[in-house]
């Protein structure tokens, strides 16, 4: 049977009302909350899935944070990109075991444990951040996932260019958006993916006509993920009454080499044919 460790990060959850804690056991310390104080030595030991109590009596559940947990439950000082945006930019950007991405700004670190989580061991995560005492957060957040040992913070402004050569994927989550992408450029390798979560239309134009007059990347898309959750009641099941309605569009751009530049309105006169193609 797994058992809570000392040192190790948990997730402390009432199933009815939700409440949500990511502390991580450290001997001799307690989280106190509106329902009573947890000694973490009572924790570790315990298995996991456990019912623990509160000196109130109030009952929690043991249980060891998901990458969603850790993110959702970010430390955060600037808005973070959320799981459902993160889970498709590490598809969108090809992260796997043993990549290594860049990404400016670094924020809270929102994005950077996600990606921390995926490229292993054998991968790596460069951020960048240029505001003093930002990457703080961050480096709380990834301290608490177990991640720090595959990121690498960067206390530095992104239009002075990146370090790293022939990097696998950069992700630009800064304003304004458009700027950067040459230095992105000399980072990554050719067919590398340049992604961008950009929070206004109007934004999203401005960084289309700086891209369409690059030869340096093609293969733009642009596109903006909804998520609708449902409240799992068996009698009623019905969505929430409540979602985030907006949280940032997602582009994305393939480094080539030498695109002849086009015009977005040239490229519309040769519609694309997006069905699946279905081979015998
Ligand atoms: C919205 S936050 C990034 C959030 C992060 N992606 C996450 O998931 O937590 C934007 C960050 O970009 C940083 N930033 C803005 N301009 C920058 C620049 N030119 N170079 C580096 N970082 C920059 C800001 O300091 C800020 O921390």
């Amino acid at each position: 049977m797994r058992r809570a460790q000392a040192g190790e990060t948990v997730l402390l959850v009432n199933e009815r009302d939700r409440r949500r804690f990511v502390r991580t056991l450290e001997p001799g310390k307690s989280l106190q909350t509106h329902r009573g104080k947890v000694e973490y030595d009572h924790l570790i030991g315990q298995p996991l899935g456990a019912e623990i109590r509160t000196h109130l009596g109030f009952p929690y559940y043991l249980l060891l944070p998901t990458t969603d947990d850790l993110v959702s439950n970010a430390i955060r000082k600037s808005q973070i990109i959320f799981p459902k945006d993160a889970g498709y930019i590490v598809m969108k950007l090809g992260i796997r075991a043993g990549s290594t991405f860049i990404e400016a700004g670094t924020g809270s670190g929102g994005l950077c444990v996600a990606m921390a989580t995926i490229v292993g061991d054998t991968g790596h995560v460069y951020s960048y951040d240029v505001r003093v005492g930002m990457q703080d957060y961050a480096r709380q957040n990834l301290r608490r996932a177990g991640m720090t040992s595959r990121v690498t913070l960067k206390s530095r402004d992104a239009r002075e260019g990146f370090d790293e050569r022939d990097v696998d994927a950069v992700f630009l989550d800064m304003l304004p958006p458009h700027e950067c992408i040459d230095q992105a450029r000399q980072s990554l390798r050719g067919s590398g993916v340049l992604g961008w979560l950009v929070p206004t239309a109007n934004q999203v134009i401005d960084l289309l006509k700086v891209l369409y007059a690059s030869p340096d990347y093609g293969f733009f898309e642009v596109e903006e993920l909804i998520l609708r959750s449902y409240k799992p009641v068996v009698a009623r099941l019905r969505p929430e009454d409540q979602i985030v309605g907006h949280t940032g569009y997602l582009v994305f751009a393939r480094a080539v080499m030498s695109r002849e530049v086009k015009l977005s309105e040239e490229l519309e006169d040769n519609p694309d044919d997006s069905s699946p193609i279905v081979e015998d």
